[in-house]
């Protein structure tokens, strides 16, 4: 035997001794058998891969894509089809991802899927009516994705037992869920999200370990319990839009990381909560809270976002909203705040502050706000004359002065904006020429002041609106 046959013979050996240790170990068969029997008594179909948009979540398969054309068949690795991926070690199926697959077939309570590993379950988007019943034993799941269907119905009992001590992810969202929510038992939830559906009765609070909980668009009725405020790893918190009543509890800012909090939509009073200073969006309008805004919301430095119109809101604004130095958007509109307008940072790009009582004279320190796109500030009791340095706020595209007892010549804002609006004031003397540079108008509206213009043909197109 030459040097060479004995080298290729020691080649030979050291693939199959350590090549093949490398490549993935087989799926089990049971479980494989258990796939089968799954897909089969469903008739799973795959929506056309040419208009199946992947799903890109946190568990979807590097780079959010999915193996293509491998199919479930007996005679292949499991491990290799598509929408099943596997324990690198075992072997064991750790993860079935059906999103976007319809499933046409009724699911029986004794349709089974026995796959005791499996850690990853994504059949959102399935077309699924019912909660399907072999949920119940599958007692490793860390991640359940069911949204997108059209479950209907209670959520049974059992429901809220499956894979009790390693549920880590669990999203109901956009079904037409109905009834009560007794308790929330996972321990480990670090995500939760009921939104879209038609639960009613108390709001129910997940373990202290959740970072995200979602159960805005429902029906939850009744107060905020306190005992939300043990949730204190929250990150963010959406309760829009259901039917929940009285005052939030004062403990809110114990709540420390909290970045999302979104109260809008529901019955709430009282006075508003101020929650942690690392909060970026708060959301609590069309509410009824009544009281003033305390000047302890300029601690909120970090705030992006802050909408509390449509409130009962009243007094005057404290002035340190300036100090809020990234506010993007303020919404204060729609109560019945008082006193001089308080302005916010330059960095803002959105305040409205109409149909509320403000008065005194608009502030020259307003056009500080050079980033502003749109500001309303009509139906208030505004007075004086308008800063002539408007026109320094040059992305402006909105500006509503209307129903004010403002006076003296108008101030024509820059040319970008498309709707200038300020009708019912004390205005008096000739528009300004200065007005046909506003090349971009949509809508214009001067009426009800006392202000001529001397016969020349103007450019624009008079709009009565
Ligand atoms: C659940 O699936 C939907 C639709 O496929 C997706 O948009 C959503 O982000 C998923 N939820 C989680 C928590 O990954
Ligand atoms: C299953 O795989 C085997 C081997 O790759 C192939 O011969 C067979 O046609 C496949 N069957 C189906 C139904 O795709
Ligand atoms: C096996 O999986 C683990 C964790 O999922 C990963 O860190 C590791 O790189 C994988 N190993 C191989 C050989 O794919
Ligand atoms: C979803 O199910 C309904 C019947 O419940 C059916 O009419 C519809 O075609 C299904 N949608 C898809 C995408 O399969
Ligand atoms: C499951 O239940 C349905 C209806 O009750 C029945 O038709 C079917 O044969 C059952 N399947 C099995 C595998 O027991
Ligand atoms: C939570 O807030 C309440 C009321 O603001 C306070 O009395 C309590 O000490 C706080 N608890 C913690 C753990 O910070
Ligand atoms: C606002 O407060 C007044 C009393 O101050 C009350 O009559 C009214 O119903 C309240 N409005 C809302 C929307 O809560
Ligand atoms: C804004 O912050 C500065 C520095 O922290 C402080 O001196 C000032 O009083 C604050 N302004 C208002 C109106 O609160
Ligand atoms: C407007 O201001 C005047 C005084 O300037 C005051 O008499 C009047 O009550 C105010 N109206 C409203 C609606 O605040
Ligand atoms: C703002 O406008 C005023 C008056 O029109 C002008 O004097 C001032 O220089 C302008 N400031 C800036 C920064 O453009
Ligand atoms: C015109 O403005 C006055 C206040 O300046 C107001 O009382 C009146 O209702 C307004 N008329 C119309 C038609 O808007």
């Amino acid at each position: 035997m030459g040097w060479h046959r004995f080298l290729g013979l020691l080649c030979f050996l050291f693939f199959f001794h350590f090549h093949l240790p490398f490549t993935s170990p087989l799926c089990p068969p049971d479980q494989r058998d258990a796939l089968l029997n799954f897909k089969n008594s469903f008739l799973l179909d795959k929506i056309a891969s040419d208009n199946f948009d992947s799903p890109c979540t946190i568990y979807s398969r590097d780079p959010c894509s999915f193996k293509r054309g491998i199919s479930w068949n007996k005679s292949v690795d499991c491990c290799s089809w598509d929408e099943v991926t596997c324990d690198n070690v075992t072997g064991n199926v750790i993860g079935l991802y059906l999103a976007y697959h319809p499933i046409h077939g009724t699911l029986y309570s004794n349709n089974s899927l026995h796959l005791p590993k499996l850690q990853v379950l994504d059949m959102s988007t399935c077309n699924l009516t019912k909660l399907p019943y072999f949920l119940n034993s599958l007692e490793s799941l860390t991640y359940l994705n069911l949204s997108h269907n059209k479950i209907s119905g209670e959520i049974p009992r059992w429901f809220w037992g499956i894979s009790q001590h390693t549920l880590k992810h669990l999203d109901l969202s956009n079904n037409l869920m109905e009834g009560d929510i007794h308790q929330l038992r996972w321990k480990q939830l670090l995500y939760i999200n009921f939104q879209e559906n038609s639960l009613q009765g108390p709001l129910p609070i997940p373990s202290p370990s959740t970072h995200y909980f979602f159960a805005g668009s429902n029906g939850f009725t009744g107060e905020i319990p306190s005992s939300i405020c043990q949730l204190i790893s929250l990150l963010e918190l959406e309760l829009s839009s259901n039917n929940l009543l009285g005052t939030i509890p004062p403990c809110f800012g114990n709540i420390t990381n909290l970045d999302y909090l979104a109260l809008s939509h529901n019955k709430l009073q009282g006075p508003i909560p101020i929650p942690s200073p690392s909060t970026r969006y708060f959301f609590a309008e069309r509410n009824g809270f009544t009281g003033e805004i305390p000047s302890s919301i300029c601690q909120l430095s970090s705030l992006l976002r802050l909408t509390l119109h449509h409130n009962n809101l009243s007094g005057t604004v404290p002035p340190c909203f300036g100090n809020i130095t990234n506010l993007d958007y303020l919404a204060l509109s729609s109560n019945k705040l008082q006193g001089p307008l308080s302005i916010p940072s330059p960095s803002t790009r959105y305040f409205y502050a109409k149909n509320n009582g403000f008065t005194g004279e608009i502030p020259s320190s307003i056009c500080q706000l050079i980033s502003l796109l749109k500001l309303a500030l009509s139906w208030n009791n505004l007075s004086g004359t308008v800063p002539p340095c408007f026109g320094n706020i040059t992305n402006l595209d909105y500006l509503g002065l209307s129903h004010n007892k403002l006076q003296g010549p108008p101030s024509i804002p820059s040319p970008s904006t498309h709707y200038f609006y300020a009708k019912s004031n004390g205005f008096t003397g000739e528009i300004p020429s200065s007005i046909c540079q506003l090349s971009s108008l949509l809508s214009l509206d001067l009426s009800n002041n006392s202000l001529f213009r001397k016969y020349t043909p103007l450019f624009w197109q008079y709009n009565q609106s």
